[in-house]
């Protein structure tokens, strides 16, 4: 959302949460289209998105324009008052192209093409594609830009892949060419003087293909950079020639969670409105910490209100064992998104397919139809979302806590040749988050260049890497009163992946009281460290380090084996530094303490475990996350917006009960 006159999510939602999803009718007959609008309307969807996956339909021939369908679909939306988010059909091509255009095919790091048959068989490198992908989007967007039932537009599909071949090879060298300026440069920045990889012409470079062992870390780096910047070219350049017609229609396109190819913080500055896409597994315990976790850092993207886009009304198909969702978890999901900041709640897919790779995933119709139980379960919703939009909707979330995260810093860190396997870093970051989540702290995500006055505490899981930036900026932080909380494996590279002098960036050991960093103790998997303080002994897991310490930073020892006596816990004035990752219990009430020092305190107090609170504006939202019931104190008189009653200090919400309260 870069200018401020930009369209905004609220252009599309008009004080309504947009409810509805993927609409693809081109897999059914037209009567069928009748009867879909006639159950939307029973269910309350407002919204639709069509197109994703029409390119063949739209286009059957190179050059040829079918819109004839769509216009009766567009049409038909209008009059049952359904809005329409119109997708760019560019993420799968039709057959023709590849056929034609081998060109525009990708392959993988060993030279397999990736072929048509499935989706998303395009090269962000290609030319041709590029060329194709704009002509459809530029016809799209001039027949149907004053088309009344047009509310968003949706660019492309889950931008996710990867290219190797020889038009990627050379885009990556212009990329090289014009991030190093000369070989020099780059050959300093990849630290080529190792195993003899010194490029002596920019025609040597290729992207980090099959090799017979390690590859060199910072070309890897650099090649997801690289990947991420294709891919957003790509995005950017339908919007804007989208924009060119319909500047005041709002332009996304939407994120896989926490997915590795794309850095989302730099696509969240081109999108006017951030969405998501997430599929919590029903039988995670931890299902909705996820789903937590991912509405978080999409809200600090969007930096406000953002769009669920995708969401499973009942099982997936794309695990080992899919599992529907329990009566009344679909609702609770649901409500837990807008809690965290969603104005739109949206699912793949409206209708559940009889044929193609997706017919055992669930729709909003599933196969039973209208009389199955996921059907009647999104009929509630849909009522429900209607009756709280207006109050809802455009509302904000102010949280005392941020956690930061970068994709550089993950891809730096997510690579072979590194001290352990078993520190993967978003399991890392689900494990900190998890422990601000449990103690009903309300977190945003940050980026560690962003300004990170307004927080009372940040939370740096890992950041492998950090930019000189980055760590003033953390130094500044706490220079201006913020207490920050370091996890291990911070600071321990700079911008190309180089190694800091000391193992650590000597601002940060300052910081922290560490004197000498000796040695790194990664832990097995399962294997566990004794600790003793600050407030209680815990067990430390995944990693442990040998360091020293300035006495009065000590906070708390390792206890036993190897490191007996030697600091696991750092702490000098506001800044704290863990060496190891304490066990979720215990990492939950560290960080309770510190944040309960730093004045964050928790949304309510005395909740119950797996019960969740989250204040949106004036609202209170209170969601159960149990299959029992649960009593939660709730001091005053509330109305609960769901059912209409008054509630008077105490709350009981039975199995993943909601209530949604305003004083
Ligand atoms: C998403 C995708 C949808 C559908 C869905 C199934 O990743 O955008 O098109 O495939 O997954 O869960």
């Amino acid at each position: 959302m870069a200018v401020p006159a930009s369209p905004a999510l609220a252009d599309a939602t008009r004080g309504r949460i947009l409810f509805g999803g993927d609409y693809n009718p081109e897999q059914w007959p037209e009567e069928t289209w009748y009867e879909d609008v006639r159950l939307m309307k029973d269910a309350g969807v407002n919204s639709v998105t069509l197109g994703v996956f029409s390119w063949a339909k739209l286009e059957p021939h190179p050059g040829a324009r079918e819109f004839g369908w769509l216009d009766r679909l567009m049409d038909l939306m209008h009059e049952g008052g359904i809005g329409v988010v119109l997708a760019t059909p560019t993420s799968s091509p039709p057959p023709w192209m590849g056929r034609l255009h081998p060109d525009t095919l990708p392959r993988d790091e060993d030279g397999r093409t990736e072929w048509w048959g499935g989706r998303q068989h395009f090269s962000h490198s290609s030319a041709t594609y590029r060329r194709c992908a704009a002509a459809i989007t530029e016809d799209l967007a001039a027949r149907y830009a004053a088309h009344p039932a047009l509310t968003l537009w949706h660019i492309n599909n889950e931008y996710c892949t990867f290219d190797y071949g020889d038009e990627a090879a050379a885009a990556f060298r212009r990329w090289l060419r014009e991030k190093y300026g000369t070989l020099d440069a780059l050959n300093n920045a990849w630290g080529t003087a190792f195993w003899s990889q010194g490029y002596d012409s920019w025609d040597g470079i290729l992207p980090p293909r099959h090799a017979h062992y390690l590859k060199n870390p910072t070309q890897v780096l650099d090649f997801r950079r690289f990947t991420s910047d294709m891919l957003l070219e790509c995005c950017t350049a339908e919007r804007d020639i989208i924009r060119r017609y319909t500047p005041h229609i709002p332009v996304t396109t939407n994120f896989m969670p926490l997915w590795i190819g794309q850095d989302a913080w730099r696509w969240a500055e081109e999108e006017d409105v951030v969405s998501v896409d997430l599929y919590p597994d029903p039988r995670d315990p931890l299902g909705a910490q996820h789903g937590a976790l991912i509405q978080d850092m999409t809200r600090s993207q969007a930096r406000g209100p953002w769009m669920l886009m995708e969401q499973a009304a009942g099982p997936v198909n794309w695990r080992g064992v899919n599992h529907p969702k329990p009566r009344g978890l679909g609702r609770l999901w649901s409500l837990q998104a807008v809690a965290r900041g969603a104005d739109a709640v949206c699912y793949f897919q409206w209708r559940q397919s009889r044929q193609g790779a997706e017919k055992f995933h669930s729709g909003m119709v599933g196969h039973a139809g209208e009389q199955g139980r996921t059907f009647q379960e999104i009929k509630q919703i849909g009522a429900e979302l209607a009756r709280i939009g207006a109050e809802v909707t455009g509302s904000r979330i102010s949280a005392d806590v941020a956690i930061l995260h970068d994709w550089h810093s993950w891809w730096a860190a997510t690579q072979d040749g590194r001290p352990s396997t078993e520190v993967d870093h978003p399991a890392v970051l689900h494990s900190w988050h998890r422990a601000l989540w449990e103690a009903h702290l309300t977190t945003d995500f940050a980026h560690p260049e962003h300004d990170l006055s307004a927080y009372r505490l940040v939370v740096v899981p890992q950041l492998y890497v950090l930019t000189d930036a980055a760590i003033e900026n953390l130094l500044a932080y706490v220079r201006g009163g913020g207490t920050l909380v370091c996890g291990f494996l911070t600071g321990v590279a700079d911008q190309d992946d180089r190694v800091r002098p000391g193992g650590m960036d000597g601002r940060l050991r300052d910081l922290f009281g560490i004197r000498t960093l000796h040695e790194w103790w990664p832990l097995a998997a399962g294997e566990t460290v004794e600790c003793d303080g600050p407030r209680s002994g815990f067990r430390g897991t995944l990693w442990s380090e040998e360091l020293e310490a300035e006495p009065e930073a000590m906070a708390a020892r390792y206890k036993g084996g190897e490191l007996d006596g030697y600091p696991a816990v750092l702490r000098r004035g506001r800044a704290w530094y863990f060496s190891t990752l304490p066990e979720p219990d215990a990492l939950r009430e560290l960080l309770s303490g510190i944040a309960s020092d730093a004045g964050a305190g928790p949304v309510l107090d005395g909740l119950p475990t797996g019960v969740e609170a989250v204040r949106r504006g004036d609202l209170l939202f209170v969601l159960n996350h149990g299959r029992e019931p649960a009593a939660v104190a709730v001091p005053g008189t509330h109305r609960n917006l769901l059912t209409g009653e008054t509630v008077t200090d105490n709350l009981l919400l039975g199995r993943y009960g909601v209530a949604v309260l305003r004083p």
